[in-house]
């Protein structure tokens, strides 16, 4: 790291309605360096990059780039300045090729060039992947990829990482780490927003933390330790939270949920069997793409079963939709919250409604008291930042939008609740609520099963977990857990232990 600085900001402020997101927030960045941006849901990391790159228009502060004041006025402004985004929202063209949303929007190349440029790109990305596939094709992390290689290419002096490694597993994260440290020594700086702590420490050189709009400091990465650093976020103490753990299960205990040989034609997962008690609490830990959000979607009938028994509280269901899981008292919190849930111009509380309401069938509303009732509960119990309910979903940040559709799901009341990655992309303090609300549900008997890429969490919630590997159970682990588990887990998913 260079002490060279590239970027200077300087008294940044964003007013929204009713929401000041920046408050004279100052950010430097230096050549080679890789700088984490860090703060809760709603502390305006976003907004700031946002108004670096032209999206927003600062209402006071100014930015040096290189020493000169700039003013970007637009995403393609500030790419031709020289800094490049990687959005949290993925925003590339699904019915285009790899190729072609490498290279969408700039100079006119001819296919085979492009085409050629952009398989010796993703070689550096160590991705032997057909460039000429429209990118549909391929899976959310090999999207990412190309998102960030099409930041790459611009040959930015700045490149941004709003959340890059949400939807990316292990591996591929290690492998964009390695890209970022080769584009470190290239002398550019990297600005990184993560929610992981680990992997803060992992990459990062300095750190700078918002909340509430405001600046808190920024320091060198060795300064601050885990709770020191999660302390300043949040504002208050959180030793607590690193101490959540879920309710003893009775041996005797019935089970609500049993599946024997669960499996659909043609399906990458197959012969599925588990049993759940009630109040149980049971984790899937698995690599992507090993068959958890398929298991889970066999059980919500989202994927409709064609082989095998699903016995839900005692009765042999038949699910053919997820219309009858949920009448079945199933309830199911997808992965891909922007795909299936998210219901932008409609305000919070509508969003949280949705699925109690289709439960208790559109003949019989709830009032409009109810409604504000039970909003206000899970705007409360999720701490999700807004100035009230009415507020459009489309409007919160990132991580909020996603705890309202969490809510939207744990509001109907279930008796199986599955959550698929509850707690992605949200801050130490919001995960730590919804750990606390799962295994507050289990305690009224409530089952969940919980899938989540982050073993730690895994580890600590559960009363029980299931090991996916290549679309089957490979293991079942029964708490309490202690600290070889996860070695233990991270064997089983790489296939050198059999079987538990
Ligand atoms: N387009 C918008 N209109 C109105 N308010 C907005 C808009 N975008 C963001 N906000 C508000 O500004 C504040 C900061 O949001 P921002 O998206 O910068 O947070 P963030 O730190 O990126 O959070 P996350 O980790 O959840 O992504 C929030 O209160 C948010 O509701
Ligand atoms: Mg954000």
């Amino acid at each position: 790291m260079s002490e060279k600085i590239i970027l200077e900001m300087k008294g940044i402020e964003i007013q929204f309605p009713g929401v000041k997101a920046l408050d004279k927030v100052d950010f430097t960045l230096r050549a080679g360096e890789i700088h984490a941006l860090l703060g809760e849901n709603g502390a305006g990391k976003s907004t700031l990059i946002k108004c670096l790159t032209g999206v927003h228009h600062k209402d006071a502060g100014t930015i040096l780039l290189d020493g000169k004041e700039i003013t970007p006025i637009s995403p393609q402004h500030a790419i031709q300045m020289g800094i490049s985004t990687v959005f949290q929202e993925i925003n590339l063209c699904p019915n285009l090729t790899v190729a072609e949303n490498i290279f969408v929007g700039r100079k006119e190349f001819k296919k085979k060039i492009i085409n050629a440029r952009a398989r010796e790109l993703m070689k550096r990305f160590h991705l032997d992947i057909d460039v000429t596939r429209p990118l549909s094709y391929f899976s959310t992390a090999v999207q990412q990829m190309v998102s960030i290689a099409r930041a790459v290419d611009i040959q930015a002096k700045i490149l941004i990482l709003d959340e890059p490694t949400s939807s990316l597993d292990e591996n591929e994260v290690q492998l964009l780490f390695n890209v970022m440290r080769d584009l470190k020594k290239e002398g550019m700086g990297i600005i990184f927003i993560t929610h992981f702590l680990d992997q803060i420490y992992a990459v990062s050189d300095r750190m700078t933390i918002l909340r509430n709009g405001k600046l808190v400091g920024s320091y060198n990465i060795d300064e601050l330790n885990k709770l020191e650093l999660v302390t300043k976020m949040i504002g208050k103490d959180m030793q607590a939270i690193f101490d959540l753990h879920p309710a003893e299960v009775a041996a005797d205990a019935p089970d609500m949920l049993e599946a024997q040989h669960l499996g659909a034609l043609g399906y990458p997962v197959q012969d599925i069997s588990l049993e759940l008690k009630k109040g149980e609490l049971m984790g899937f830990a698995g690599l992507l793409g090993s068959g958890r959000t398929e298991t889970a979607s066999l059980i919500f009938a989202a994927t409709r079963p064609t082989s095998g028994t699903l016995t839900i509280n005692g009765k042999t269901v038949a699910a053919k939709k997820p219309f009858d899981a949920i009448m079945n008292g199933v309830a199911f919190c997808p992965e891909d919250r922007k795909r299936d849930g998210i219901i932008g111009d409609l305000s919070i509380r509508e969003n949280i409604m949705l699925a109690v309401q289709a439960k208790r069938g559109f003949m019989h509303p709830l009032s409009r008291q109810e409604q504000n009732e039970l909003a206000d509960k899970y705007i409360k119990a999720l701490s999700i930042a807004t100035p009230d309910a009415e507020k459009k979903i489309g409007e919160l940040s990132g991580g909020n939008q996603q705890k309202v559709i969490v809510a939207r799901w744990m509001a109907t009341n279930p008796d199986l609740l599955i959550l698929d990655e509850p707690t992605r992309g949200i801050d130490v303090g919001a995960k730590a609520e919804i750990q606390r609300l799962m295994i507050e549900m289990c305690k009224d008997d409530v089952s969940v099963i919980f899938i989540s890429s982050e073993l730690e969490e895994v580890i600590r919630c559960s009363n029980r977990i299931v090991i996916m590997r290549d679309g089957s159970k490979a293991a079942e682990l029964e708490g309490p857990f202690d600290g070889n588990t996860q070695s233990r887990i991270l064997s089983i998913i790489a296939g050198e232990e059999v079987s538990a």
